[in-house]
């Protein structure tokens, strides 16, 4: 049996990112955080004067551009946009370009290829809906608005500026959660069968093996 396709999927801030690197590196799986993919094109587009309206001509950098999402690196097209890519333009910058079909469908391209061979856990919006609706495990991730933007205001890798308020952050993500749920293609929504865990409360420690243990039954049903 190949390695399974771990889906987890939620708004920013659930805490999908370090959930879904710990989860990976307890399985020995890989790890593609899918956002940044949206995040580097959003920035490449942006750095080469592109209208981020103009639907074609970001969908031609989602298509061509080099990218490489790898453990606490992204690059595209050879530079490194680690911190670049997580500031609150770019979030806003990235929301934008997920709006737009073609560059959603030559990501997605990529998203498949890339987790077609199992032993992965991928981390987005619509991976358990769209990239893989037939992924082993699903997971939705989520929390009260309230406490995302606590953690999203502490996170050291995203530059939200630790002295930016803590209700202007909460409003941010809203209006980011907003544009991600309504969009016309695939927008955020959980999949049927998805598991459903609220991480309001709970600590990474226990998030993570809340989704072990759900990953652990799964991997026993399969033998
Ligand atoms: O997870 P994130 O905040 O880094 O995602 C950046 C943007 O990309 C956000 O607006 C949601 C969008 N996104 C998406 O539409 N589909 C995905 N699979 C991942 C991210």
């Amino acid at each position: 049996m190949r390695g399974l396709i771990i889906a987890i999927d939620g708004p920013s801030g659930a805490g999908k990112g370090t959930v879904a690197r710990a989860v990976a590196q307890r399985l020995g799986y890989r790890h593609l955080d899918t956002g940044a993919m949206y995040r580097a094109v959003a920035w490449k587009a942006l750095q080469d004067g592109l209208d981020l309206a103009d639907e074609a001509a970001v969908a031609v950098v989602a298509e061509r551009a080099a990218l490489e999402i790898g453990p606490g690196r992204v690059q595209i097209d050879g530079t490194d946009v680690t911190a670049a890519i997580r500031t609150p333009q770019i979030d806003r910058a990235a929301a934008a370009a997920a709006r737009l079909p073609r560059v959603r469908a030559a990501l997605v391209k990529r998203q498949r290829q890339a987790g077609e061979q199992g032993s992965i856990v991928m981390e987005g919006r619509d991976i358990g809906t769209v990239v893989f609706p037939d992924a082993d495990v699903k997971i939705y991730l989520d929390a009260s608005s309230e406490e995302r933007a606590r953690r999203r205001a502490a996170d050291p890798s995203h530059g939200v500026g630790r002295h930016a308020a803590l209700a202007d952050v909460e409003s941010e993500l809203k209006a980011r959660d907003y544009s991600d749920s309504t969009r016309a293609t695939s927008p955020l929504a959980e999949a049927k069968d998805a598991v459903h865990l609220d991480t309001t409360g709970l600590s990474i420690e226990q998030t993570v093996g809340a989704v072990m243990e759900i990953v652990g039954e799964k991997l026993e049903g399969g033998k």
